[in-house]
């Protein structure tokens, strides 16, 4: 099985139902499309979906500043993040139920992670579950928590993540109700009965039951604690010794109480453009919460990350990494494994070609000054 794509805007193609992938990949190999085709629905956006095309327009807005006549034959991409050491800032995102999108699901994301030598984050609503996912082999993972309403279960299901080897915590914060995600309605999205919610099968809350419009939603609303508050980022670090991510921050008022509440690094998110519809696009959030955060801790970037010269921008803002999700999705139904090593592989590719081409031999040498912003002013206007 190949994938014809060239890029990452190839591999989103895959969403549009029918005709939009015929070109690029062998469909003989496709998870049946009856089983992917909910799966897809639910990766489009809520409501106007305004969020979610405004998520990749907002990176044309940024302009390069290249810097010439620098010795660019040796480019360095390693990171660290919380302290681990990775070939890349490009990482991946948690999205729940791979193996709608694909049979090897979790697995094969987290051994494509590994063999890229980056991080995966495992949802919480994963269809593997935490020690399924460590059987892999080794790999850096992150563990996304929901919380639920029975503090038992959020405890026990970090102390196995903990456990099973997973180093962070990335707790989503924008989620005390599913957004309005229209095609998820239209759809009736559930899970397939051959699938469960891994984390939580022996929890008796690893099904999720056929409604009349999304099944995922009434989950949320059964399951998911909406009181959830500050308070709680302190009460989950006295369940656990990892370091938290908040994901799901877009102001400088909550990346400073993120900070103030012990967070550990933050997620620039609007969880992909499926909570609220008219939030910014991430990169446009992203300067005011590095600018609130004064480099106390790290902040991450997720959300409409196509290209390498969207993860140059990310990183000139001051992002010390980002994260990808639907095109990891895409490309694990489309070739499993396979697929998303070869999607970690062209982000890498551009992105390192972004740097040279800008005359940044290393992260570091990335800066501010490498791009220009529309909101930037006074505007640069050649003069001439
Ligand atoms: C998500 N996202 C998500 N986030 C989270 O915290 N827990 C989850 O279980 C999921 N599941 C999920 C499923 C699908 C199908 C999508 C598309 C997204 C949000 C995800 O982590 C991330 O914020 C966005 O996907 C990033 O935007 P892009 O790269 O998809 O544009």
């Amino acid at each position: 099985m190949r994938i014809y794509a060239q890029n990452l805007h190839h591999v989103d193609q895959f969403s549009e139902n029918g005709g939009g992938f015929y070109g690029w990949i062998n469909l003989n190999l496709c998870p049946p499309l009856s089983r992917s085709r909910g799966y897809f629905g639910i990766a489009k956006g809520a409501e106007d979906q305004w969020t979610l095309q405004e998520n990749r327009n907002a990176f044309s807005r940024i302009l390069f500043r290249p810097r010439i006549l620098v010795d660019v034959s040796k480019i360095d991409m390693t990171t660290t993040v919380l302290g681990f050491k990775i070939s890349m800032p490009i990482m991946i995102a948690p999205t729940a139920m791979q193996k709608m999108a694909h049979p090897d699901g979790e697995y094969a994301t987290a051994r494509a992670a590994s063999a890229a030598g980056t991080i995966m984050i495992l949802s919480s609503w994963a269809t593997s579950s935490v020690e399924e996912v460590a059987s892999t082999g080794p790999g850096i993972r992150f563990f996304q928590l929901y919380v639920y309403k029975d503090r038992n279960v959020v405890t026990q299901l970090v102390r196995r993540a903990e456990r099973a080897g997973f180093k962070a915590i990335a707790l989503t914060v924008d989620t005390p109700r599913l957004g309005r995600r229209e095609a998820d309605i239209k759809n009736r999205f559930t899970l397939p009965p051959s699938l469960t919610l891994k984390n939580f099968e022996g929890l008796n809350l690893g099904k999720m039951d056929k409604t009349d419009d999304s099944g995922l939603a009434s989950y949320v609303a059964g399951q998911v604690d909406r009181t959830l508050n500050w308070k709680d980022v302190k009460w989950l670090q006295t369940i656990t010794s990892l370091p938290i991510l908040v994901k799901g921050v877009l102001t400088a008022e909550d990346a400073r109480l993120a900070v103030e509440s012990g967070a550990a690094g933050i997620i620039v998110s609007n969880h992909g453009a499926r909570q609220l519809d008219y939030v910014p696009a991430t990169i446009m959030a992203l300067e005011e919460v590095v600018k609130a955060v004064q480099g106390r801790v790290p902040v991450f970037l997720d959300g409409g990350v196509r290209r390498g010269t969207d993860v140059f921008k990310a990183l000139a803002l001051g992002a010390s990494g980002i994260f990808i999700g639907r095109p990891v999705v895409f490309s694990l139904a489309a070739d499993g494994e396979a697929g998303v090593r070869k999607v970690l592989q062209m982000l890498r590719d551009e992105f390192e070609l972004t740097m040279a081409l800008s005359g940044c031999r290393s992260l570091k040498e990335i800066t501010r000054n490498h791009i220009v912003a529309d909101w930037d002013q006074p505007r640069v206007v050649p003069r001439l």
